[in-house]
């Protein structure tokens, strides 16, 4: 059910079209108002809106200007959403934007869409938490203009030799490399895998080690949209195969058959 006086913040998922959730579907469908990101959000999408819907882009807009609309067309009786690229839980801005629109006495709710590294991992066909190798992913950026504390330094995270990934990141792969391998569980033959506009039409995906990857991004003229992964994996040599389906384990749905 669509809740008045509610604003939803909404995941469009990777890129694909097909990709978006059912929810997300229906409240574009419904939606009065769409604040959508523009910068890295695949514009099909924006055809499930109502044909006389208004569409805002927030790339062109400012923190303000993005929640007075919002606010603004909620008040008015509107149903308004914020429409987010991949999840909104992850790298947005749904924080400050909701803490807003609480004070002025509007609801809010966040309806989840799959996020960039899920896409880069389906376009893969990668486990990113394989047994024998690691159970672990760490979902990071690399530091320019918005800081990263002190703690999250990426040869910090890198001592821990699990499946890595990194938003916002791919300009800075040179440095991101160099502190992979100064944390010391990496090394140049270490797995890595860049992943340009995941499940879009153009995706394009480089495949290599720490010890190529920044001459093949280069060669690829990737400067954007891109996930970086890293990992071994990434075309495991060895892994081990999970518990749950082997015949002698046993567990809460199944007994072991010991004759296997
Ligand atoms: C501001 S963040 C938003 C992330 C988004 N909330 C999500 O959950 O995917 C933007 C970054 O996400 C990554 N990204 C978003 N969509 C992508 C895609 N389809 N393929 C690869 N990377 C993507 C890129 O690293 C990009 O710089």
């Amino acid at each position: 059910m669509i809740e008045p006086n509610t604003i939803y913040f909404v995941g469009s998922g990777p890129g694909d079209p097909e990709l978006i959730t059912l929810k997300a579907k229906k409240l574009l469908e419904n939606a009065d108002v769409v604040v959508y990101s523009g910068s890295l959000l695949n514009p099909k999408l924006l055809e499930f809106a109502k044909k006389d819907a208004t569409l805002h882009d927030a790339a062109l807009l400012d923190r303000t200007k993005i929640y007075e609309i919002l606010r603004d067309s909620t008040k008015q009786g509107k149903l308004a959403i914020r429409f987010h690229d991949g999840d909104p839980a992850l790298f947005s801005t749904i924080r400050e934007q909701i803490d807003k629109l609480n004070l002025d006495g509007i609801n809010c709710k966040v309806v989840p869409g799959i996020t960039a590294i899920l896409g880069a991992a389906s376009s893969l066909n990668l486990e990113l938490t394989l047994p024998g190798i690691t159970q672990t992913l760490i979902i990071t950026r690399a530091e320019l203009r918005t800081p990263v504390p002190e703690g999250e330094r990426i040869s910090n995270l890198a001592t821990h030799g699990a499946t890595m990934a990194f938003y916002l990141s791919v300009h800075l792969i040179r440095n991101i490399v160099d502190e992979l391998i100064k944390g010391g569980s990496y090394q140049t033959s270490t797995p890595a895998a860049v992943v340009y506009r995941a499940t879009w039409e153009d995706e394009k995906i480089i495949v290599g080690t720490l010890g190529d990857i920044v001459d093949k991004v280069r060669e690829a003229k990737i400067t954007k949209t891109a996930i970086i992964i890293v990992g071994n994996v990434i075309n495991p040599t060895s892994y081990e195969f999970s518990k749950v389906y082997d015949p002698q384990f046993t567990h809460g749905y199944r007994k072991a058959d010991k004759s296997k």
